[in-house]
């Protein structure tokens, strides 16, 4: 399939106010043209609201969905759980029925918070994930990914550490003397319009099931900041600081590193790249903005 030729691509995305839908609605738009996408935000539509779900199908021809819309307030959703499971599982469970129901494939994304966090070596996608995960919004989110993998046409995608033009989680270091990063949690950065670029790809060759993004290599959020100190050429000192020094009502997984193996297989592509080479770009980017 070729998403730029196909006449009736129209591919709807959920929770398109989001960071992660907001760049999706912006890059589709970009790649394919704007008659290519509907983004539509909670309130023109509720993941949880079947009615308005049908309503969205019927009044317009969707060939394919991307599920951006999530409830991601990791330490909240300890105590608001109905409504954590609401958006996480029975959300993405009532699209998938729809959509489904019409030869529509999902598009979905979980976290690498569905894992135990304790490994030392990178969470492939036949890794054993261990409920009750870390925390409830991890639980959430793995039984999300369950229902949206009952149906062989879905795919889901699990990412870590985003940012984009919603949420710059990096210039903001320009107006602190000090800041203090977790020393002891390893993931990657990830760039939202990364992620965009791969979603695209894999719904043009109509991939499913389960994958991870990652980048080739990963660090620990103190040398994140270490790197956008340096970039940026900052002053600011950085305390790093350990997980357990911190109470949050969420526990967080130290190691969440995940692996592109699979990912680079079905892309046919050899690497992924750095974290580094996206967020100097992204950088870049932020630096023409001020
Ligand atoms: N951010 C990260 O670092 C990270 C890491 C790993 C995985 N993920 C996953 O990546 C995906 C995108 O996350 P994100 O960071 O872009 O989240 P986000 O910025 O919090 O956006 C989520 C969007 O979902 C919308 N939403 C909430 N409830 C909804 C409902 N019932 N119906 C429709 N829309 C609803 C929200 O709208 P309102 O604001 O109007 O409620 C919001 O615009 C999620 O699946 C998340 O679990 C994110």
């Amino acid at each position: 399939m070729n998403l730029f030729k196909e006449q009736n691509t129209k591919i709807l995305v959920t929770g398109a106010e989001g960071m992660l839908g907001s760049d999706l609605v912006k890059n589709i738009s970009l790649q394919l043209g704007n008659h290519r996408v509907l983004g539509l935000n909670s309130k023109s539509l509720d993941i949880t609201n079947l009615s308005q779900i049908e309503n969205v199908f019927k009044n317009n021809s969707i060939s394919h969905i991307i599920n951006a819309a999530a409830y991601t307030h990791v330490d909240k959703a300890e105590v608001e759980r109905e409504k954590a499971e609401l958006i996480n599982v029975t959300g993405p469970k009532l699209l998938a029925a729809v959509a489904n129901s019409l030869a529509i494939p999902v598009v979905h994304f979980s976290t690498d918070y569905v894992f135990s966090g304790t490994g030392t070596k990178p969470w492939s996608e036949t890794d054993v994930t261990i409920p009750p995960s870390p925390n409830y919004y991890g639980e959430t989110k793995l039984l999300g990914d369950k229902e949206v993998l009952k149906n062989r046409i879905n795919l889901v995608l699990r990412v870590q550490w985003l940012y984009g033009a919603q949420k710059d989680r990096f210039t903001f270091l320009r107006d602190k003397a000090e800041f203090t990063p977790f020393s002891d949690q390893w993931g990657a950065p990830t760039w939202t319009r990364d992620i965009s670029r791969v979603v695209l790809k894999l719904i043009e060759q109509q991939a499913h099931g389960l994958f991870h993004f990652a980048y080739d290599d990963y660090a620990t959020w103190e040398e994140v900041y270490g790197f956008v100190c340096e970039e940026l050429q900052l002053a600011t000192r950085l305390i790093p600081k350990k997980t357990s020094e911190v109470k949050l009502p969420a526990q967080r997984p130290l190691f969440g590193v995940m692996s592109n193996k699979k990912l680079l297989a079905q892309l046919g592509e050899q690497n992924m790249g750095s974290w580094k080479t996206s967020l100097i770009e992204f950088l870049n980017i932020q630096k023409t903005k001020i």
